[in-house]
């Protein structure tokens, strides 16, 4: 069987530490070529794992190469130009979270893409966690009933990463573009992706470029891309979501704060026949008259093999991936709608 070749744009911290090696290990795919616009790391590491070709920017790939996918994992800003160009020789697309930081590029290749019938997935890896998709079957098949409320939070007590995460120009936001969009996808899809209706929230810089010793952080593999230390953007948020079926989503995240720091996303839903929470997976619920609490036994699996292996056989069985722009999209409107709010002190109707 002919095997879906692949390339990665920006082979930065996570690209060499996931995408990079879970596509190396998928036997329907084979990694042809590595982009990077530091091209000395692109050839290093594509040297290191017996890659033949490298480059610097994803026009010379598309020109010298035929691929059928791209693994897009470059900064934020960066991922709706890069997407661009590949839909435009008709090359499916794998886009790192979020999809891109304005509505109107996203919507524009959402465009092209369908034109050129290019597949494409947003890196959501979270909806992969297997206690979220034994949570969703619980949803889908109603042992919830109808959700009226949701909570979902991640606190980082000093997590916030280094490089250009921290400029808004090149992420589009901080802690809520970074980790938010994780938190507010994984919670929506839940959900059940209603229709938001209006959203109110606060973003803030509190702690900002903080020196507190001894700690560790995630930092960008690209020291240049924010050699003055930017940090124009958030570093908690939190928000409230009105959705048209009735429901409401809370909504709080933090790159650093003054408290308990979270072991992963925690989300509670409650509906009118029962409830649930992540982490650990608990399903509450009644009973012949009487309060039961369940927690599901399984064993974890790797979320981003399964994300990334999902795609590959998207592009092999013609399947519409998990998490498509559009979805992509209306999580960043959500985002953005949120920054919207805190900047002009009111709620934003969608
Ligand atoms: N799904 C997840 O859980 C997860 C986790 C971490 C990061 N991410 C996402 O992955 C993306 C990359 O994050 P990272 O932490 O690896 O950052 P990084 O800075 O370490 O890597 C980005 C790489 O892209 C290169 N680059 C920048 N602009 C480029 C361009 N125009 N063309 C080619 N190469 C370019 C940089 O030199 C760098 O090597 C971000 O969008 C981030 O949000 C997702």
């Amino acid at each position: 069987m002919k095997k879906v070749r692949v390339a990665i744009i920006g082979i930065g911290a996570i690209a060499e530490s996931t995408h990079l090696h879970y596509l190396m290990e998928n036997e329907l795919t084979e990694v042809v070529g590595l982009v990077d616009m530091d091209v000395n790391r692109a050839e290093a590491v594509a040297k290191k794992n017996g890659i033949s070709h490298w480059f610097q920017s994803v026009e010379g790939l598309l020109e010298s190469m035929v691929i059928d996918a791209v693994f897009i994992c470059t900064p934020n800003s960066t991922h709706i130009p890069i997407a661009k160009k590949a839909a435009e020789k008709g090359v499916h697309v794998f886009i790192e979270k979020p999809i891109g930081i304005q509505i109107e590029e996203v919507e524009e290749y959402i465009e092209l893409a369908r034109a050129n019938k290019v597949k494409t997935m947003v890196g959501m890896t979270h909806r992969f966690r297997r206690e979220a998709s034994i949570l969703k079957s619980y949803i889908d098949k109603g042992k919830l009933g109808d959700l009226y409320y949701v909570k979902a939070k991640l606190f980082r007590g000093r997590g916030t990463p280094i490089g250009w995460f921290t400029n808004k120009s090149l992420s589009g936001g901080g802690a809520l573009m970074d980790i938010g969009v994780h938190v507010l996808d994984l919670a929506w899809w839940l959900m059940g992706c209603p229709e938001p209706r209006a959203i109110s929230g606060k973003a803030i810089g509190a702690l900002g470029n903080y020196q507190t010793k001894y700690t560790s952080s995630w930092a960008s593999k690209n020291n240049q891309l924010n050699a003055n230390h930017v940090f124009d953007v958030d570093d908690f948020s939190s928000g409230w979501i009105r959705f048209r079926n009735g429901a409401v989503l809370n909504i709080e995240v933090a790159w650093a704060m003054h408290g308990e720091q979270d072991e992963g996303i925690s989300i509670e839903l409650f509906g009118d026949q029962g409830g649930a929470k992540l982490n650990p997976l608990t399903i509450y619920g009644e009973e012949n008259g009487i309060v039961t609490k369940n927690e599901p036994h399984f064993a974890k699996n790797d979320v981003f093999q399964d994300e990334l292996n999902h795609f590959i056989d998207c592009l092999v069985e013609q399947k519409e991936p998990l998490i498509d722009a559009e979805q992509g999209l209306s999580v960043l409107k959500m985002l953005l709608a949120l920054y919207e709010s805190s900047e002009e002190e009111r709620e934003v109707i969608l």
